[in-house]
């Protein structure tokens, strides 16, 4: 069904794909397809001859508020990445769901996109309907406040933090699906292997084949990474955490010498020395709390860098699962002795784009990472400077205690406050060594990460290199 203004109308109908499908196009500096993948021509519904050299608002659904493509140029246009949720609209009015990442390139840009399946992804239908409304009242402008605020209310500071968390959620689900779906997604691809009598067939199979097992490694390579990287993800949390936890000990401990001086007043006389050890307390716990109060800005900072590094290794694992695709639909060619030369050109051309836009990105981890590590040292002296002021402040604790013993029956009651501190102080002193141990392993995580960034960009050399050989031998 086509409308007045010749577009399709929607219809409330799924264009179906797998988990596993990703799709590919390229576009140049307007927004004019220039290539799409077999995917997308499938999902969409149209012809390649009708897909290409179209606008790429061609597959633009009425349901999608415009906020979002203005957004998605204005990285572009700034030469950034960007990653978006996208309703689109097939030939026959159907819709579809993707992932889209778009990256500039040196002649244009190039999308990638998954299947959404987060949790993250379900309240996205309804915020875009309340955008909609909201442009069609107030205009781009009032669809843009709306669209911070939402993000400011689900705990995103802007939009760099909500893509950054939306493309590792999406792309760690859809490893979960493809591990979990294992058998289903292989048996669809499954092919009856006829034996390849000529040499040239049997050298590209034999390419390909070994493409595909370094694309593998390449894989589980960012599995493992993203393994670790939940583990530098939680740092923000746990940060927060502990700061709160001992702020709130540095908290109780003032109010308890607070009621030391308070009842050393009434004590009179006997009770002058401990006048001096309450003050003394209190001093120590409000460089406890200055200390806990740099963790806190420290923490803040980790988590910016966590957050830039989370979407600069998320990128590349997009690229490389891309990559896996199309050596995999390219193998699937060969094997059934379909494959042409100028598939193999396309492949080639774009994995090479690819594999650019990868080691750009990925060589910079490292770089990344080294000021998270120094951040995270520098956590590690204040919690030194803190256990020395809690030392101290446990030192007068006990003098105090001793103290209040020498004063006899008027020293009781504050025999029953000091006891009270030393038992905060044991319990945060514990707490204190639990969190160097963590912070210690994330030291570690960092340095896995590094390594498992050294061994892929290893890996893509060698699928560089190895992509050389790859022709149609006739
Ligand atoms: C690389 C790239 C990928 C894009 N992908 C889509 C897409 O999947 N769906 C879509 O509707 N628009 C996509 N766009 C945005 C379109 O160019 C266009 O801005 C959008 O459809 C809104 O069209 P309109 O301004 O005519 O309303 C993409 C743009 C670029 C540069």
């Amino acid at each position: 069904m086509v409308t007045k203004t010749g577009r399709p109308k929607p219809v409330d109908r799924e264009s179906e794909f797998l988990v596993n499908e990703i799709f590919f196009s390229t576009t140049d500096l307007v927004g004019n397809i220039l290539s799409g993948n077999s995917v997308f021509v499938r999902v969409s519904q149209y012809d390649k001859e009708e897909i290409i050299g179209a606008p790429h608002n061609i597959i633009r659904h009425p349901d999608m508020p415009r906020v979002v493509f203005k957004v998605l140029w204005d990285y572009l246009k700034a030469k950034k990445p960007v990653v978006a949720y996208v309703k689109n609209m097939t030939k026959e009015g159907r819709y579809y769901w993707v992932l889209a990442a778009a990256f500039p390139t040196s002649n244009g840009y190039l999308s990638i996109r998954i299947k959404p399946t987060s949790e993250i992804f379900k309240l996205i239908p309804s915020v875009y309907e309340k955008l909609l409304t909201a442009e069609e009242n107030g205009g781009m402008e009032a669809s843009l406040t709306l669209l911070l605020d939402i993000l400011k209310s689900k705990g995103f500071e802007d939009y760099d933090s909500f893509m950054s968390t939306i493309l590792i959620e999406e792309l760690n689900c859809r490893q979960k699906l493809i591990h979990d779906n294992q058998e289903l997604i292989a048996g669809l691809s499954q092919l009856e292997a006829a034996p390849i009598q000529d040499r040239g067939a049997r050298d590209l199979v034999s390419t390909l084949n070994d493409i595909k097992t370094l694309c593998s490694e390449v894989t589980s390579s960012f599995d493992c990474l993203f393994d670790d990287f939940g583990n530098l993800l939680s740092v923000e949390k746990t940060l927060k955490d502990t700061s709160v936890s001992v702020l709130s000990f540095s908290e109780q401990i003032s109010i308890l010498s607070l009621n030391v001086n308070i009842n050393s007043y009434f004590a009179g006389e006997a009770g002058r020395t401990l006048s001096v050890v309450a003050k003394t307390i209190k001093n120590k716990t409000e460089e406890i709390e200055s200390f806990t109060q740099a963790i806190v800005k420290l923490s803040r900072d980790i988590s910016n860098h966590t957050q830039r590094l989370g979407f600069q290794t998320s990128t590349p694992r997009l690229q490389s699962a891309m990559i896996n695709v199309f050596i995999q639909e390219v193998y699937d060619h060969a094997l059934k002795r379909k494959v042409e030369s100028d598939e193999i050109m396309d492949v080639k051309a774009n994995i090479l784009v690819l594999i650019e836009l990868f080691t750009n990105t990925f060589s910079q981890l490292t770089n990344l990472l080294v000021p998270i590590g120094g951040k995270i040292n520098d956590i590690l002296d204040l919690i030194t400077s803190i256990n020395t002021s809690i030392y101290e402040l446990e030192r007068c604790n006990f003098l105090g205690n001793i103290e209040a013993a020498v004063i006899g029956e008027k020293g009781v009651k504050f025999n029953f406050t000091f006891s009270e501190i030393k038992e905060s102080t044991s319990v945060t002193k514990q707490s204190l060594m639990d969190f160097r141990r963590y912070l210690c392993g994330i030291i570690e995580t960092t340095q896995s990460i590094k390594n498992s960034n050294m061994k892929i960009l290893q890996l893509v050399s060698s699928i560089k290199k190895t992509m050389d050989k790859l022709q149609v031998v006739a």
